[in-house]
């Protein structure tokens, strides 16, 4: 039995008769099309899209400038992606028709092909969009589901994936668990989790910590984003100088009282030890140190798991992921292990093309590419992030490390290479005991939300 395709429904709208036979004609040729036509102005488009209910449109030749259609059909519409036909070199309304919504935009003359393609393309990425949508949620006045935690992602040094890492694992999580999560932007002056999300917000953290104590189940979400993965999204400042302002006990006392209304807070964190982010890992109920197979990388997470064992903060609090793991000839996720001290709970495989893409793209990598061996590795970890605090996934084998295919472990030549006298020379041997002057008292990982 052959598995037949539903068809694609297509309006194209335009106001030249030409114009309609032609894109019409080229798009019938194609397989697997289902071709409408309507005029784009005088009122005439809306009727054919609520009576055809197209999955994609196309809009071409129109009397009415093309940026001010896009802009009724996007807030009419918004669920069916928008292909433009523009002329040659328009480039002010290209700039204009993608700010406005249109999901892709195609300059004349072009082939058959490039059409056809660029509606199947638009058409896929809907479903993967809708495959991804947000499962229902209980809302922020609602009892809690669980114990709220609170996840620090911590890179043991710049551009080493954390920010990737936070806000897909948020958006997994949620997926997941269809629990109530958070996203916290933690690092307040380089943050770039918006940039991630696309989103842009006019309330972020330093609207929320003068307003703490007044906090409740009603105002809170006006801080938040939410995101079209059902992650709620805590952005820092624009303006450097307002981040500045904000405290490192004031980002703790914003987790803290967060606490009440999500059942995750995720909070992305800077690699360098500002108050700030020491303060996170305080308040943190697990910290998720990301480290990758490079050299300074190691050396870092080196110190920085010195650090918190001397501040007293147990080894089972801090899960170390190595991302893009099979990226190291030399530092493999056991070369890690061997120098950190610690079993690497999960890796991420490098991948040259779904991060970067989703980046500039302004897309959630685990909602464009869920297949992906990177997607992939963020579900398994939001299982075992969420089974870590009871979550019980279905059908998942728990405490497995996921190494990535294709590793390659590099014999080391007796007497010892070049490496091994680097790491010799940067990597410190042994254990570290907690300090002895810590007071007692001192607040470590608090956990003050009694259990639900
Ligand atoms: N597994 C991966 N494979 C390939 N590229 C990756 C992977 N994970 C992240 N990246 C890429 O690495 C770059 C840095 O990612 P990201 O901004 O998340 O890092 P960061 O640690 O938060 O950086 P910063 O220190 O600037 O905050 C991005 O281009 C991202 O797409
Ligand atoms: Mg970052």
């Amino acid at each position: 039995m052959t598995d037949i395709a539903p068809e694609i429904h297509v309006l194209v709208l335009t106001d030249s008769p030409e114009t309609a036979q032609l894109v019409s004609g080229l798009l019938e040729q194609a397989e697997g099309l289902k071709v409408h036509t309507s005029r784009a102005t005088g009122g005439e488009a809306f009727t054919a899209v609520a009576r055809h209910r197209p999955q994609i449109i196309v809009l071409a030749d129109t009397l009415e400038h093309p940026p001010a259609i896009v802009a009724s059909l996007d807030a009419t519409a918004p669920e069916i992606p928008l292909l433009v036909i523009l002329s040659e070199g328009d480039v002010a309304a290209v700039e204009a028709c993608s700010l406005l919504g249109a999901g892709a935009v195609l300059l004349k003359p072009f082939e058959q092909q490039r059409l056809v393609g660029a509606i199947q393309l638009l058409h896929s990425r809907e479903l993967r969009r809708r495959q991804f949508m947000a499962p229902a949620e209980t809302a922020a006045g609602a009892p809690r589901q669980q114990r709220p935690r609170v996840v620090a992602v911590h890179g043991a040094k710049g551009g080493v994936g954390t920010t990737t890492i936070a806000c897909n694992l948020a958006a997994t999580l949620h997926q997941l668990t269809g629990r109530r999560v958070a996203l916290v932007d933690g690092d307040l002056l380089g943050g770039d989790a918006g940039v991630l999300f696309d989103l842009t917000a006019t309330r972020t953290m330093a609207e929320l910590v003068p307003e703490l104590a007044e906090l409740d189940a009603e105002s809170v979400d006006s801080y938040f984003v939410q995101h079209s993965s059902g992650v709620h999204v805590l952005l820092t400042p624009k303006e450097l100088q307002r981040a500045e302002g904000i405290q490192a006990a004031d980002v703790q006392r914003a987790l803290n009282g967060l606490r009440p209304y999500f059942d995750y807070q995720i909070v992305d964190t800077p690699s360098y030890f500002l108050p700030a982010t020491m303060a996170v890992m305080d308040e943190a109920d697990l910290i998720i140190l990301v480290v990758t197979p490079e050299l300074a990388a190691l050396r870092n997470a080196a110190r920085f798991l010195r650090l918190v064992a001397q501040l007293g903060i147990p080894s089972e609090k801090i899960l170390l992921l190595a991302n893009r793991a099979d990226a190291g000839r030399q530092i493999t996720p056991d070369v890690l292990e061997e120098h950190l001290l610690q079993p690497i709970a999960m890796t991420i495989p490098h991948d040259g093309k779904a991060p970067l893409e989703c980046m500039n793209a302004g897309e959630l990598l685990v909602a464009a590419y869920p297949r992906s061996r990177v997607a992939v590795g963020l579900h398994t970890l939001a299982g075992q992030v969420a089974g870590q605090f009871g979550w019980q996934p279905q059908g998942q084998a728990r405490g497995v490390r996921q190494t990535p295919g294709g590793l390659q472990q590099t014999p080391v030549p007796a007497g010892g290479s070049p490496f091994q006298r680097l790491i010799k020379r940067w990597i410190p041997a042994g254990r570290i005991a907690p300090r002895q002057d810590l007071p007692k008292d001192r607040p470590v990982f608090s956990d003050q939300v009694p259990a639900s």
